[in-house]
């Protein structure tokens, strides 16, 4: 894929979201539904990737690091959008053709682009288009096929006459275009239409009026290229990228007992016979080992190892922390930036303090410690190998447990053994 370059248009504003975040940040799982794109055109192997930003490009420029982004100042249409990366493809001569979509299909499958590629590529064409077919085409610019079948043109939903309208044939959105075709065709669209805009969409009737040839992939996965237009939307999309989760980590062999009712965002590691119960919540950026036990109603939120044989029950919340092998911490539980060594104990409602109102603070337990039950542990602190601390105990900070002893009492002293 080293001759193909990819485009996804973003700089729309996304107005129907009702939202001061760009529409192309909205996380989708815990990760901003902008990079589902990005990342599938990755594994395809295409490096080259320019998005076009407008609304608040900053911040999307800055969670899109490494990946080139060009302004659009003026939201004068995707003809315009697709214009902005003229110069940077045009001077990058490895480059003949040029994937363009939306920013906000996040469901698109790799394999889709792949096959829209291939096409294009084997038929030596001046455009492939991802079309479908649709009951309900509202909304949709509309595929026009000329007698022999050949594609003609594209008509917006807006500029579409009644005949027009019913065609159930659409244009996804998704193209694959040879570059100096493309850019030569560009040069020749105007805004002559009810939205006054550049249409990308236009260039196709272009082509087809030079004879070049333009092609189609059609797909009947709808699911796929749904839009993010709404809330509505944007929920529709999650529910079924969590269950993309859920299907990919179940046939690596963890069970999810209710995957109707289990939250694991995108970047989860889970390793093979860890069973997940109901209603947990498993953020990005966690780690799982094998053999493990998580939940019901356990949230391991983000920079959280559990190695291999651990149990987490209900109703503990674990951040930023690691738990160790054979490590139980089974009932109500708070456990924030703490490093807890192999096969501990950790009592029923055990809490990790460790914020004290300005910084947030490291607990180490080492390996088979045993904290009691209602025991709370103020960070900065150690409990040492092997050592105990009694129930309801509060360990100040700074005040650590020396390997094998035992604390008791508020606060926690070192029992002496008569
Ligand atoms: C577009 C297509 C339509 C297709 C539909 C699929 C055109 C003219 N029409 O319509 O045929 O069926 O997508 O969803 O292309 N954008 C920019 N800059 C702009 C305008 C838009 O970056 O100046 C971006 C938007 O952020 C969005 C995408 O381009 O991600 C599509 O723009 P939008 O105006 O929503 O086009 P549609 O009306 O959906
Ligand atoms: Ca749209």
């Amino acid at each position: 894929m080293r001759n193909v370059a990819a485009v996804i248009l973003a700089a729309g504003e996304g107005t129907r979201m009702r939202s001061s975040l760009p529409k192309a940040l909205h996380p989708i799982c815990g990760k901003p539904m902008i990079k589902y794109l990005v990342d599938n055109i990755r594994s395809i192997g295409i490096k080259n990737i320019i998005v076009i930003v407008g609304h608040r490009s900053n911040l999307v420029k800055k969670e899109l690091d490494g990946v080139e982004c060009i302004k659009q100042d003026k939201l004068l249409g995707t003809g315009d959008a697709v214009a902005k990366a003229k110069t940077a493809l045009l001077k990058d001569k490895k480059i003949d053709s040029v994937l363009i979509s939306c920013g906000d299909v996040p469901l698109l499958k790799p394999e889709t682009l792949k096959k829209i590629i291939g096409r294009h590529v084997s038929t030596r064409s001046a455009c492939t288009l991802l079309v479908s077919t649709l009951k309900n085409p509202t909304g949709y610019g509309r595929i026009m096929r000329s007698s022999n079948d050949r594609i003609a043109k594209i008509i917006e939903e807006l500029d579409a006459s009644i005949y027009e309208k019913v065609v159930e044939e659409i244009n996804v959105g998704v193209y694959c275009f040879n570059k100096d075709l493309l850019f030569e065709a560009l040069g020749k669209i105007k805004p002559n239409n009810k939205k006054k805009e550049y249409y990308l969409t236009d260039t196709i009737d272009v082509l087809a009026r030079s004879n070049a040839i333009v092609d189609s992939v059609s797909t009947d996965d709808t699911e796929e290229f749904l839009g993010v237009n709404t809330r509505k939307d944007l929920i529709e999309a999650e529910m079924v990228v969590r269950r993309r989760i859920l299907d990919r980590l179940m046939r690596r062999g963890v069970s999810v007992i209710d995957p109707n009712n289990t939250y694991i965002e995108e970047g989860v590691e889970i390793k093979k016979d860890t069973i997940i119960y109901p209603y947990t919540f498993i953020d990005s950026n966690v780690k799982i080992g094998s053999e493990c036990s998580i939940g019901p109603f356990a949230r391991l939120r983000s920079g959280t190892v559990v190695d291999d044989g651990a149990g987490i029950g209900n109703f503990v919340e674990i951040v930023r922390s690691r738990i160790g092998k054979n490590t139980k911490v089974r009932h109500q539980c708070y456990i924030g930036d703490t490093v807890i060594g192999k096969g501990v104990n950790i009592g029923a409602g055990t809490i990790v303090a460790n914020y004290d109102g300005k910084r947030k603070n490291k607990t180490v337990i080492e390996d088979n410690a045993f904290i009691g039950t209602g025991t709370i542990l103020i960070a900065p602190v150690r409990i040492g190998k092997g050592a105990i601390t009694g129930s309801g105990s509060v360990v100040t900070r700074n005040h650590n447990v020396p390997a094998g002893k035992t604390v008791v009492g508020v606060p926690a002293r070192i029992l002496r053994k008569k």
